[in-house]
C-alpha cells in the first residue's frame, strides 16, 4: 500500500484524493491546506483523512511515501524541492515550476535523492491524444504540416500565472509528445484586461524542426468552452474536440495533391481528395485516473514516468521563450520599426 500525501485541496486537488482512494494500493493518509475553509471541505467529503495547514508535518510522516502537490504554481518549487529533500517521491501539478533554472533544480535534487519526479500533465493520457500519436508514429497522417489548437472558456481565472501558463501549458505539452520534439522557433502576443500584470488571452504560434507550425488560442475570457486540436498531415486530417466524450477524434481522408505528370500548363492543378471520414471507437478512461495509475506504477517499479522532470521542464523552456515573445512583441505601425524588443523573437529559439 502506497501512503500518500496532497498538498493543496482547492479546485483541483480533491480529484486526486478520489481517485487515489480509490485504487487497491493506494491512500491519502494525509491532507494539508493553508485555508481552513478548504479543511473543513476535506472534513465533509473525506472525514476520515488527516489535515493538517503546515505541509511540513506531511512531509515528516513515515507511512507517506509520495506527495501530490496541487496548489498555485508559484507555490510548486518550494514544496517540491521540501518533498524531495524528506526522501518523498512527488507527483506535481503542471506546469512543473515557473522557470527552467527551477525546474532543472527539482530534476538534479530528484536524482541525488533517488526518487521519482513525475509533473500532471494529464493530456498525455488522455485516449484522443495518444491515438493521435499513434497516427503520428505509424505514418497514417503522413508528414505533419500544422496543428491548431484552441483551448478557451469563462475562467476560472488565475492570479499567479497567465492564461498562456494556466492553459497554454497543456496545448505545448501536446505540441512535444505528439512530435516527439521541441520547436526551434516561437512567437506570441497576449494582452492584460482583467488584471494589470496577467494576460488572459495569448495566440501563440512554434516552428518545429521538420518546418511543421503549429498555433495555439488560449482564452479564459470567451463565452465558449472549446478543447480542439486540428492536426493537418499529408496523407490525412484529424480533429480531436475533448468536449466530445463519445466521439472525440475524426479522421478525415481529405488532402491536395499535385498531378503526378501532366502535358500542358492547364493541366497543373492540384487533385482533390475528399473521401471517409472515420469515427474510431476509443476505451474512454478519465485520463487523470490513468496519469495518477501511472504515477503509482513508477513509484512501485521505480520506473521514469512519462511526463518526468525532463519532459516538464522543456514544456517551462518553451512558454518561457513564448513569454519572451510576448511581452516584447510587435510592430510599432506609426514608425514602422519593431519595438524595442521584438527582436527577441527571432532569438527566442529553445
Ligand atoms: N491538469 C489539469 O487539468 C488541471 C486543472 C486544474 C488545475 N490544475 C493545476 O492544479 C494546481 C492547483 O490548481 P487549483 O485550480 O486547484 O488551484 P486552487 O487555487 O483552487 O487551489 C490551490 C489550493 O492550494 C492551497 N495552498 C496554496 N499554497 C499552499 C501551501 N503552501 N500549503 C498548503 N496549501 C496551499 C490553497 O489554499 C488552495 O486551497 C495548479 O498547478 C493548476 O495548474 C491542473
Amino acid at each position: 500500500m502506497i501512503g500518500l500525501g496532497l498538498i493543496g485541496y482547492g479546485h483541483w486537488g480533491p480529484n486526486h484524493v478520489r481517485i487515489f482512494n480509490h485504487f487497491h494500493d493506494s491512500c491519502v493518509r494525509i491532507i494539508a491546506d493553508t485555508d481552513s475553509q478548504r479543511l473543513k471541505a476535506v472534513r465533509q467529503q473525506s472525514p476520515e483523512v488527516e489535515l493538517t495547514d503546515d505541509y511540513k508535518e506531511l512531509l515528516r510522516r513515515p507511512d507517506v511515501d509520495a506527495v501530490v502537490v496541487a496548489t498555485p504554481v508559484s507555490s510548486h518549487y518550494g514544496l517540491v524541492e521540501a518533498a524531495l529533500l524528506a526522501g518523498k517521491d512527488v507527483l506535481v501539478e503542471k506546469p512543473i515550476t515557473y522557470s527552467t533554472m527551477e525546474a532543472d533544480h527539482l530534476i538534479a535534487l530528484a536524482e541525488k535523492q533517488d526518487r521519482i519526479l513525475m509533473c500532471g500533465h494529464v493530456f498525455l493520457f488522455n485516449a484522443g491524444i495518444r491515438r493521435l500519436r499513434q497516427y503520428i508514429d505509424d505514418g497514417t497522417m503522413g508528414r505533419v504540416y500544422y496543428m491548431t489548437a484552441t483551448r478557451t472558456n469563462l475562467g476560472p481565472v488565475r492570479r499567479d500565472v497567465n492564461a498562456l501558463y494556466d492553459l497554454g501549458s497543456h496545448d505545448v505539452s501536446i505540441f512535444h509528445y505528439l512530435l516527439d520534439d521541441k520547436p526551434v522557433e516561437v512567437g506570441a502576443w497576449g494582452e492584460k484586461f482583467l488584471q494589470l500584470d496577467i494576460e488572459d488571452v495569448c495566440f501563440a504560434s512554434l516552428r518545429f524542426p521538420n518546418k511543421t507550425m503549429c498555433h495555439m488560442h488560449v482564452s479564459w475570457l470567451n463565452p465558449r468552452k472549446e478543447r480542439t486540436l486540428v492536426v493537418v498531415g499529408d496523407k490525412k486530417m484529424a480533429v480531436w474536440d475533448d468536449t466530445s466524450p463519445l466521439e472525440p477524434i475524426r479522421l478525415y481522408d481529405k488532402g491536395l495533391m499535385q498531378e503526378p505528370y501532366y502535358d500542358s500548363f492547364g493541366q497543373f492543378q492540384f487533385r482533390l481528395r475528399d473521401a471517409d471520414v472515420l469515427i474510431p471507437k476509443l476505451i474512454s478512461e478519465e485520463p487523470l485516473k490513468v496519469q495518477d495509475r501511472h504515477f503509482l506504477d513508477c513509484v512501485q517499479n521505480r520506473q521514469r514516468p512519462l511526463t518526468d522532470g525532463k519532459f516538464a521542464r522543456d514544456v517551462v523552456e518553451t512558454l518561457e521563450s513564448l513569454m519572451v515573445s510576448m511581452r516584447g512583441m510587435g510592430i510599432d505601425r506609426a514608425s514602422k520599426r519593431s519595438k524595442p524588443t521584438a527582436n527577441r523573437v527571432r532569438r527566442a529559439r529553445v
